[in-house]
């Protein structure tokens, strides 16, 4: 089977969609202008499990211009946009892929995927890299890519243990992608996804951020900016400290649980809202989760702790509580961004993505003299990439005189 898609009759609406997403990925255009003169992919199977978006389907089409043959698979259940897994089978990419699918079909299309025998693999989330070291170990890629904090975390535990064995690109960890992506990107479309599901008024509500790395400081930034009252739960004092001189108020998640009304985990940790808080919580708080897995929310507690539970709108169930409060759950606990809206917009999937495509012709060339290992991507792409992202929006930078070069290369001036 080429693909397992919901719809194939959606197809040319994904193209629509995909087409217009890569109308505002210029840094991808320029990359894939050269791929197509360049064809550094040329033969190489790439196994891709990714959120199976229009920005993704823009990746897929030019690692194919690169000359590689892709194939998708989704990274998370709930993200795939049937219509653009549509237009990419139709155009002959194999995907794998149905929103809403359950946990074995999840599974089962990653396997669909590495029966391929890829050269290269892309992971969001790790799930690919685990299946890899778990029930794949026959399959021997020459490297493989990480998107997104958790899968980096969990990819590390993978080399501290003395597990990992293939060399992965975090391009989590491109300045290109986490500054931007992960803050600028999540701000934005999880804010999107809690008003697509509820469309509630944010202005003037006490919205708590759990977590305040690079996402939770976007989400918090961007709640600012509506006008809600923003709450931010941490563990880490440095993080708390930046939250509160960013205006901010700083509360345990127990204070914050009692006066909260939109709360959003993006921790990339487990149970950091479980039962102790869902019992505390006001008639009508809004839960949602923004981190890379639902377990960020203890859902079973939530389950339990409910007496009634029934949908109120796309994406929005309520869980009635015993003493009569209900609580409202956002796409399921899943990531709400991708959800219950469209995931981060095109304008910032371009850094991601483009760091993406580099990174795979970067292992195709070295990939195979790379000992297993986590690597970064060299400084030098993340300053191609912001150049060119700068230049797109009309930016200019200066350059440094001789003199000012002088300057800074010498220690013997002083007041
Ligand atoms: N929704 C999306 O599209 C999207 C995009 C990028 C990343 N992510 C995911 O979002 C999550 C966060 O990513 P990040 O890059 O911001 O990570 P990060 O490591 O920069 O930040 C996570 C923060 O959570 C804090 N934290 C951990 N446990 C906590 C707890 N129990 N209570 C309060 N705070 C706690 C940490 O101290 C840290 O400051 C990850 O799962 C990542 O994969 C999602």
């Amino acid at each position: 089977m080429d693909y397992d898609i919901a719809r194939p009759s959606l197809s040319e609406e994904g193209v629509r969609r995909l087409t217009w997403a890569g109308r505002r990925m210029p840094v991808l255009e320029t990359i894939r202008e050269r791929y197509r003169a360049e064809r550094p992919l040329e033969g190489l199977r790439i196994a891709a499990c990714l959120h199976v978006t229009a920005e993704t389907a823009n990746l897929m089409l030019a690692l194919r211009d690169a000359g590689a043959e892709p194939a998708l698979c989704a990274s998370n259940p709930l993200s795939t946009q049937d219509d653009i897994a549509a237009a990419l089978a139709a155009d002959g990419i194999p995907v794998f892929a149905v929103r809403g699918e359950d946990s074995d079909r999840y599974y089962s299309h990653i396997h669909s995927i590495l029966d391929m025998d890829p050269h290269i693999t892309m992971d969001d989330g790790a799930d690919l890299a685990t299946i890899l070291h778990t029930e794949r170990t026959e399959l021997s890629p020459i490297g493989s890519t990480e998107e997104t904090t958790t899968g980096v975390i969990r990819l590390k535990a993978m080399a501290d243990e003395g597990s990992l064995r293939l060399p992965v690109v975090a391009v989590n960890d491109s300045k290109t992608k986490h500054l931007f992506d992960n803050r600028y990107g999540t701000g934005q479309s999880a804010i999107d996804g809690i008003i697509r599901a509820s469309n509630v008024l944010i202005a003037g509500l006490n919205l708590v951020v759990v977590g305040y790395g690079d996402c939770g400081r976007g989400v918090a930034d961007r709640a600012s900016g509506f006008g809600a009252k923003v709450i931010v739960v941490e563990v880490d004092p440095v993080r708390g400290l930046e939250a509160a001189m960013d205006g901010h108020r700083v509360l345990t998640a127990d204070d914050a649980a009692a006066i909260g009304d939109i709360f959003i985990t993006v921790t990339g940790n487990k149970h950091v809202l479980r039962r102790q808080h869902f019992e505390m919580m006001k008639d009508g708080a809004i839960v949602a989760n923004a981190g890379h897995f639902d377990v960020e929310l203890d859902l079973v507690a939530l389950d339990d702790l409910a007496v009634a539970k029934r949908p109120i709108r796309a994406n929005l169930d309520e869980f009635e509580m015993a003493d009569g409060r209900r609580i409202l759950l956002a796409a399921e606990g899943r990531l709400v961004n991708l959800g219950a809206a469209e995931g981060h917009p095109a304008d910032v999937m371009d850094m991601s993505f483009s760091n993406q495509a580099l990174a795979a012709e970067w292992l195709a060339k070295e990939g195979r003299n790379m000992p297993p290992a986590i690597y970064r991507l060299p400084e030098e792409i993340d300053r191609q990439v912001a150049s060119l992202k700068l230049a797109s929006l009309g930016g200019g930078l200066e350059e440094l005189t001789a003199d000012q070069v002088s300057y800074r290369s010498g220690w013997r001036h002083g007041t």
